[in-house]
């Protein structure tokens, strides 16, 4: 360990010539009396550490609604001064670079942590990716490149077309506002913009836009005992793009709704198909709500459309049912007429028969004027009229409810939409 220090050191100071600029290491650094373990300020009192704490973002988005978590990769910045340190008077270098890993090691470090996160990791290509520099004055500034996984809490009803406001609140674990405070750098927040070396906007992440990024500070008192603690709060408000939902799951289920309309110029006889095309569309409806389930403990406005557009399907369905109901009647109806209009013609028959008997009988009685022979005729002809009335129905084979089906359904789903739209556009 301690050969590596040196090799180390030696390569910052080879470094450090190469550069033609005077560099120092911890070597360079009177350390004779340095205490790891205590504060800077240990042995004067009521003077606390101020910690200047920023972060430079390379990444962020990759918001869990399942876990209501999102995620950050930056480098995180500390700067804070220990005069301990401060190498004035025995070098003249302008500063001195420190690996993360040995300034661990030999000197005092803030205990700062992200009181929200899941789970951080420091990267580590090769070595950890963390390094401190020391000025002559004692002013330490550290970085680390880490990646934090911290739990958001979300409104998802407005998904996919919500904003949300994610935290990362920094704070000790151990040292009080007594002790140490913590402030925000002059430039808190740096937003990366060269992601791949390629520059990007600055405000687009994948499927989000960052709309804004506010710094605020904050202390509480922890109940057990009764101790101050300061935490930073960096509040990054992220905004969904929705067009990936819209052509996943608002589209394609409307779609669907406008397919099953095809029944309505189906044949009520063709049972088969009709019915094949409500259910399936019912089916494949079912499994994009299912898809569009984000978490068990909310309904989304996604959710509320896909269920309405299930709800149009179920009723073509109902209108089919409707349909077939009608189809009977009309069937029932035509044979009522058709036993009505033979009757007519049978009784009809037989008048005419009795009446050729009268004639030949009574030669000179004029039996032709009969009140009744007039009654019957009339009712024979509005029989025949709504007997050809509904033979003509028979003939367009089109059923009276799926005829005002074609044009109500589509006309209230559009309603629906539309109605959907403004009140989204209003909640926006
Ligand atoms: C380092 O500091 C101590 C006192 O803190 C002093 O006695 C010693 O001479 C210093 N060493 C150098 C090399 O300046
Ligand atoms: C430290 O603060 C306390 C109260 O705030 C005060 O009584 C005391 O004199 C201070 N000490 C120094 C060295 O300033
Ligand atoms: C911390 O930041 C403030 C401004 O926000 C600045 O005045 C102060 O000098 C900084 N402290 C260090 C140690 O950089
Ligand atoms: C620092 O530089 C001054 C002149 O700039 C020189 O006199 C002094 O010896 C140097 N000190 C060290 C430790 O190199
Ligand atoms: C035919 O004549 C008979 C006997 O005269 C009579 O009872 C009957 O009502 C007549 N029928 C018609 C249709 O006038
Ligand atoms: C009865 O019918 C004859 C012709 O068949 C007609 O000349 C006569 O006026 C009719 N009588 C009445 C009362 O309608
Ligand atoms: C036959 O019916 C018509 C109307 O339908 C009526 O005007 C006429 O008087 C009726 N004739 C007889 C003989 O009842």
């Amino acid at each position: 360990m301690e050969m590596l220090k040196i090799l180390f050191c030696l390569t910052l100071c080879c470094f450090g010539v190469i550069a033609g600029e005077v560099m120092a290491s911890l070597k360079n650094i009177n350390m004779t009396n340095y205490e790891k373990v205590s504060l800077p300020y240990i042995a004067e009192q009521n003077k606390t550490v101020d910690v200047n704490v920023s972060m430079y973002i390379l990444n962020i988005g990759n918001l869990n609604t399942q876990e209501m978590t999102f995620e950050v990769e930056m480098y995180f910045g500390m700067k804070w001064k220990d005069p301990r340190l401060a190498f004035k008077e025995y070098n003249n270098a302008s500063y001195a670079l420190v690996t993360g890993e040995t300034a661990y090691d030999n000197i005092w470090v803030p205990d700062l942590f992200i009181r929200n996160m899941k789970h951080v990791e420091s990267s580590t290509f090769l070595k950890d990716l963390s390094g401190v520099m020391i000025y002559p004055d004692g002013i330490v500034s550290l970085s680390s490149r880490i990646r934090v996984v911290a739990h958001c809490e979300m409104d998802l009803l407005m998904f996919p077309l919500d904003s949300q406001s994610c935290n990362l609140m920094i704070e000790s674990y151990l040292y009080h506002t007594d002790v140490m405070k913590m402030y925000w750098a002059e430039n808190p927040v740096v937003i990366d913009d060269r992601r791949d070396g390629r520059k990007a906007e600055i405000d687009t992440w994948n499927g989000f836009t960052l709309e804004e990024v506010k710094t605020t500070e904050d202390s509480y008192i922890y109940p057990i005992n009764k101790l101050e603690f300061k935490n930073m709060i960096a509040t990054f408000v992220l905004k969904r793009e929705p067009q990936y939902y819209i052509l996943r799951g608002f589209i394609p289920s409307s779609l669907l709704v406008c397919l099953t309309w095809a029944s309505f110029w189906l044949p009520t006889s063709s049972f088969p198909a009709r019915i094949t095309l409500v259910v399936t569309s019912f089916l494949a409806s079912i499994v994009l709500y299912q898809g569009s389930t984000l978490h068990a403990h909310q309904m989304t406005v996604m959710q509320v459309f896909l269920f309405g557009n299930i709800a149009f399907i179920l009723l073509t369905l109902l209108e089919f049912l409707l349909a077939v109901t009608a189809d009977k009647k009309r069937e029932k109806e035509l044979e009522q007429v058709n036993a009505f209009i033979n009757d007519l013609l049978k009784s009809e028959d037989i008048q005419i028969k009795e009446r050729e008997e009268n004639t030949t009988i009574y030669t000179n009685n004029n039996i032709n004027n009969n009140s009744k022979e007039n009654e019957t005729s009339v009712d024979l002809r509005t029989a025949m009229k709504e007997k050809s009335m509904l033979d003509a129905d028979n003939e367009q084979k089109v059923n009276r409810v799926d005829r005002k089906a074609r044009f109500l359904v589509p006309f209230v789903y559009c309603i629906y939409v539309g109605v959907f739209v403004a009140v989204i556009l209003q909640h926006r």
